[in-house]
């Protein structure tokens, strides 16, 4: 038996490593369990980083072969280097996990390496690759493990022919055909990536529309925008099966309407239906309460339904699943143990799809408003009217603020813009400091900047928008 901990926390993805660093700087003594080789979770190590890594790479490949020329800028035959791409890729993901490993030195948090697992809420075992195990005491522990790729019923995803995120960002070759099934995050952020890379791309959702949940007027513009790119699109059609045959996969679905079936044969099919919460067998055994979606369920303190043990990011029943909505928990929940207030503001929470243009959103969208029966103004504005994305040729999508009709508090924004995911956070920000739209309108934007679709989107909310 070690030492005594005062927190363990279980996982070192956004959400684990954040709060062992907020622990370690209140002066907890903090270890962090990790049974992957390196620290950093799905978000670093198979998710957001190296996929943005892809998107990066193959949004370069696809602008030097498509719009350099017309730019004056001649070059010669451009080829495509998958398995540099792909080092490349594996770098970021290498540099940023050391760049953890290293935080982890300087708090002076113990990195147990291994799988851990609750005996009692006051003890953790850790069982590392060789099979020892090792049991830890500790005052308070924290559940971060994430979550896992979803797949359908009869859909035995190989990660060779039939893949889930993690196989699709290490493809040794381009697929030819490629189908994914769900038109969400990352059926969408990958299917951009091999579209770029060569691939003849298809995506298969369940419902009438792709991007469930973000404002369906920015999801009708980005399904035209994708379509413009080359993406196919089956909707309103349900994958009935899947299966591999030597190096072919075989599809079925069957549109929703019209009950018509339909078989395709591809190289590869990716499973892009959502995630779901890594709940493994000692967290029921210790008592731990979970919901009807097998999520754990926590206060707003983050406690779980057993004493000194909470749970934050993928694997608790608040919140979309998102890195950076783990992270703010991370911190919350460290400042709660601590003793101090700890708090994370749901309704403020940006969700981004780094496809190009990129997509982002925050607060509510048309349709919440409409269902809360909330009153509202819309401004909106296009990018075909902002210098900055004019000259850079990034003139698809819009900025649309949604804002109280009496008071003009900021409720909701929705955009489409080449750098989209950097100006959530100007909204962010407003949105914290209950903004109105008035205020954005009265505020300072540099020019030519895109983020000047804002400011003009706040005084289209007010019908005096100067350019457009
Ligand atoms: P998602 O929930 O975003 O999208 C899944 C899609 O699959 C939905 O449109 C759904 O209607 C569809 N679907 C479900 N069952 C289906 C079926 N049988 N046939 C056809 N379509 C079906 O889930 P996704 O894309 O797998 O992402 C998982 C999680 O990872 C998300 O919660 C997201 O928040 C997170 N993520 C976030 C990213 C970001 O912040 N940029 C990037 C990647 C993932």
């Amino acid at each position: 038996m070690s030492d005594k901990f005062d927190v363990i926390i279980i996982g070192s993805g956004p959400g684990g490593y954040v709060c062992a660093i907020r622990c370690a700087q209140l002066g907890l003594k903090t270890a962090c369990i990790e049974s992957r080789k390196t620290l950093g979770g799905t978000c670093l190590n198979i998710g957001c980083i190296p996929s943005k890594s892809l998107l990066n790479s193959s949004e370069m490949y696809h602008k030097s072969q498509k719009d350099f020329n017309s730019l004056g800028i001649e070059v010669g035959e451009i080829k495509l280097n998958l398995s540099k791409m792909m080092a490349t890729k594996n770098k970021a993901v290498l540099t940023l996990t050391k760049g953890i490993e290293f935080l982890f030195k300087k708090n002076k948090i113990v990195h147990l390496k291994g799988d851990g697992s609750i005996l009692d809420n006051n003890t953790v075992i850790v069982t590392n690759p060789s099979g020892k195990k090792e049991k830890y005491k500790t005052k308070k522990i924290v559940i971060a493990t994430g979550s896992s790729p979803s797949s359908l019923p009869n859909v035995n995803i190989d990660e060779k022919n039939i893949v889930s995120s993690t196989g699709a960002l290490s493809f040794e070759e381009v697929p030819k055909e490629l189908f994914i099934i769900g038109g969400g995050y990352i059926g969408l952020e990958l299917g951009s990536v091999w579209k770029r890379l060569g691939s003849n791309v298809t995506v298969i959702e369940y419902l009438d529309h792709i991007i469930p949940g973000m404002d369906r007027e920015i999801s009708k513009e980005f399904l035209k925008i994708l379509q413009k790119q080359g993406i196919n699109f089956k909707l309103n059609s349900k994958v009935t099966s899947v299966s591999s045959i030597k190096n072919r996969t075989i599809l079925d679905f069957t549109n929703n309407e019209t009950q018509k079936g339909e078989r395709v044969e591809c190289d590869k099919v990716l499973v892009a239906v959502g995630r779901k919460p890594n709940v493994t067998s000692d967290i029921g055994e210790a008592g731990i309460k979970l919901d009807n979606q097998n999520k754990i369920k926590v206060n707003d303190n983050f406690e779980t339904s057993v004493k000194n043990i909470y749970a934050i990011g993928d694997v608790i029943d608040k919140g979309a699943m998102l890195a950076h909505k783990a992270e703010d928990e991370g911190i919350a929940v460290a400042e709660i143990i601590a003793g101090q207030s700890g708090h994370v503001n749901y309704s403020v929470i940006p969700g981004v799809i780094y496809t190009h243009p990129e997509v982002a959103q925050i607060g509510k969208t048309e349709e919440e408003l409409k269902k809360e029966k909330i009153k509202y103004k819309v401004g909106k504005f296009p990018f075909m009217a902002n210098s900055r994305a004019k000259v850079n040729n990034e003139t698809e999508g819009f900025v649309k603020i949604l804002a109280d009709e009496k008071t003009d508090k900021v409720l909701g924004v929705s955009m489409i813009s080449a750098v989209a995911g950097t100006m959530i956070a100007e909204l962010a920000i407003a949105m914290e400091f209950g903004a109105s739209a008035e205020d954005i309108a009265r505020t300072c934007h540099a020019h030519p900047t895109h983020s000047e679709a804002i400011k003009e989107a706040a005084l289209a909310v007010d019908k005096r928008p100067i350019h457009f």
